[in-house]
């Protein structure tokens, strides 16, 4: 029976680009479940948008000396682009700096202020004397009450998942300046959670939540069990939404009350462009309400988004928040500050037009119901020996055949054999089982599902060899190409919510793209005899050894660079006086001559004039440059440190080099060309 969706998929914040983290976690088993319900006949609106307020896209705006709109700007459209690259079929993908959402958020508080939903309290909040500032969220760090991390955030702890208050933090520190915040006073309105626990809990523990996922559930029955305590909706920041309440002046509204009803102003929008309502799809009791999200975001959607519907009075609550767990890299956490991710514009850069393999790899792999590891090797093997060898293979076989045998014309079949109808009847039954997985929020059982159809097929033409048949049996021949041409249409219309670009192509190769989801289960042809198909195209194409080699050393590269930028900066060293200072000859001068020498990998030989004469001096320089690239550069020598011999070549000298962040070395110079021999003093 056909039903209304309103399917919403976490608002990304817009301080950085959008990684694999995100695709897997969110963005992809929503995209899938999206489809699916559209191709089941049923009313869409797949919304999502750009989280652009919060106290870390101000941190980012101030270190890059732009200001927070340039940062938002930027971030949006690349996200933006990242969405539409990978197939993500928003019907809506708005932003939560326009005006439609400013209003609705505005409205949304005012009304909730209205019918004395909100505490007004003045107390005293943490306080940045040096940065005039006070001090919520992410603008101060501190040690966690519940498990002890000691970089645990004003607003959220990372390491256990709680959600906090600022002030609960164990010895606060303003993300500013480092200082020890002091308390001031301030006024703000708190949303009572600890009122709307009893509600909660009927509707999540006594209600029909026990099919939600057992990690959903667990969390937030453990909330409850904790006991719930007021939570400020409003801060005394400059970006967000400006506080819609007298008294409210120079405050916003928090950004965790601010985004989810993000869902609302974005469903609002494409309901004004496309002419429609936008009040079913978030009032009538009919309409199921799915947020698909991230295991950190489980308080915001299962409790406080709940508690202000349910407060406005006039909203439906989630039919399911399907949160998945995270997924890790290379057996390290994704990190946006480490650089410890696959950022979706380099991967599309380094494998264009294979979205559909990492949107697989990431199904097949997904973080449902633990914490998974993504790994290049497994991504290769997901490739290679699944979609090329088994998906592939298939449809490649069909395709090439029919062409072959019969220019690509849908053979008459003759007399199904036991084995023929057994394969249609198990091509019948595909929709359901794959329907049966989705529906449970099992999307990695699910396209799995999809793989045993094509295995179906290859274990199929495996079996009845129609290659070796053509000789002898022209009409049995027929049959068997007539039924593999029947699972290669199924899996065209079935692999639309998994694999879009793929699906897209099939129909295509296969020239057909009238066949529904419940075609599938319903219909006894779905290619008949006669139908002309394509010319075969690869669907997708092995990836050897050397190009996973590349992406590994790429993380690598980050690693290092990484590691580096978190060195300690060695302490000083003891004092020396001016007399000792003066012991040091140094002197600029220009490298004439470099070879690399023999035998080693770090060591150049260099042939320097330093003005006083021209000079040979072995430098520990090779992994950083090559030979060509460092004759004719000025550089500093010291002069007069004793010659020592390096495999067997006098070295009478020492060129002075730091490193920069990525462990390259580079030379220290004069910025300007001096003659050789110049000193420095
Ligand atoms: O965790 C995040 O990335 C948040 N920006 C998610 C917001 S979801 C919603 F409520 F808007
Ligand atoms: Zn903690």
């Amino acid at each position: 029976m056909s039903k209304r969706y309103t399917i919403t998929a976490a608002l990304p914040y817009t301080n950085g680009p959008i990684h694999i983290g995100h695709l897997a976690g969110v963005y992809v088993p929503a995209d899938i479940f999206a489809r699916y319900k559209r191709l089941t006949g049923n009313d869409v609106a797949f919304i999502c948008g750009s989280d652009e307020h919060g106290v870390p896209i101000t941190i980012k705006a101030k270190k890059e000396g732009v200001t927070p709109q340039d940062i938002v700007d930027k971030y949006h459209a690349i996200i933006k682009k990242s969405f539409i690259d990978f197939g993500i079929t928003f019907d809506n993908y708005s932003r939560t700096s326009a005006k439609i959402h400013h209003d609705t958020a505005q409205e949304f508080f005012k009304t909730l202020n209205d019918k004395g939903e909100f505490i007004e309290e003045v107390t005293e909040q943490l306080y940045d004397e040096e940065a005039n500032q006070f001090l919520a969220d992410r603008f101060v760090t501190g040690t966690c009450p519940k498990c002890g991390n000691e970089e645990a955030y004003g607003d959220q702890c990372e390491s256990c998942g709680s959600s906090l208050n600022a002030t609960d933090l164990i010895n606060p520190k303003s993300a500013i300046t480092g200082n020890v915040p002091t308390l001031k006073e301030t006024k703000h309105w708190f949303l009572p959670l600890d009122k709307h626990e009893a509600f909660l809990r009927e509707w999540i523990l006594k209600g029909h939540k026990k099919d939600w996922k057992p990690n959903v559930y667990g969390q937030v029955k453990s909330w409850l069990d904790d006991g719930l305590r007021p939570r400020a909706v409003t801060r005394d920041l400059d970006w967000g939404i400006p506080v819609p309440a007298p008294g409210g002046e120079g405050k916003v509204l928090y950004v965790w009350f601010d985004a989810p009803i993000g869902y609302i102003s974005a469903t609002k929008e494409w309901a004004e462009r496309e002419g429609k309502d936008w009040e079913p799809y978030w009032k009538d009791e009919d309409t199921k309400l799915v947020h698909f999200i991230g295991k950190d975001n489980i308080v915001f959607h299962c409790i406080i988004f709940p508690s202000m519907l349910k407060a406005e009075g006039s909203y439906i609550l989630p039919d399911n928040v399907p949160a998945n767990e995270f997924l890790n890299l290379e057996g390290n956490k994704l990190s946006t500050s480490k650089n410890w991710a696959v950022w979706l514009p380099d991967y599309l850069e380094d494998f264009p037009n294979q979205q559909d393999v990492l949107r697989y790899a990431l199904t097949a792999n997904a973080p449902e119901s633990k914490d998974n590891d993504f790994t290049w090797k497994d991504f290769q093997a997901r490739n290679n020996n699944e979609l090329v060898a088994i998906f592939g293979n298939f449809i490649n076989r069909v395709v090439v055949l029919t062409n072959k045998y019969y220019e690509g014309v849908v053979p008459e079949a003759g007399e199904f054999s036991d084995i023929d109808n057994d394969t249609l009847a198990a091509i019948k039954a595909y929709p359901a089982v794959i329907e049966s997985s989705i529906e449970r929020y099992r999307f990695r059982e699910a396209s799995q599902e999809l793989m045993n159809l094509a295995r179906l097929g290859n274990k199929y033409l495996a079996d009845e060899e129609p290659w070796k048949l053509i000789k002898t049996d022209e009409v049995r021949t027929k049959t068997i190409m007539f039924v593999a041409l029947q699972i290669a249409s199924a899996l065209a219309t079935l692999s639309e919510p998994f694999l879009p670009f793929t699906s897209t192509k099939l129909k295509g190769i296969l020239n057909v793209d009238d066949n529904s989801w419940s075609d599938i289960s319903t219909k006894n042809i779905l290619l008949s005899a006669d139908h002309k198909i394509g010319k075969g195209e690869l669907l997708f194409s092995k990836i050897e050894d050397k190009t996973i080699e590349m992406q590994l050393e790429k993380l690598e590269t980050s690693k290092k660079e990484n590691e580096a930028a978190n060195k300690e900066i060695e302490p000083q060293k003891d004092t020396i006086t001016f007399d000792d200072f003066t012991m040091l000859d140094l002197r600029v001068g220009t490298i004439l001559e470099a070879e690399k020498m023999p035998k080693t990998k770090k060591l150049l030989i260099l042939k320097v004039d330093t003005g006083i004469d021209t000079r040979t001096i072995v430098s520990g320089i090779a992994e950083s440059f090559t030979p060509e690239e460092v004759v004719g550069k000025q550089v500093t020598v010291l002069v007069n440190l004793a010659p020592r011999a390096l495999r067997g070549v006098e070295s009478e000298g020492m060129i002075l080099m730091t490193e920069t962040p990525n462990g390259k070395l580079v030379f220290v110079n004069p910025d300007t060309a001096v003659k050789n021999g110049s000193q420095i003093s």
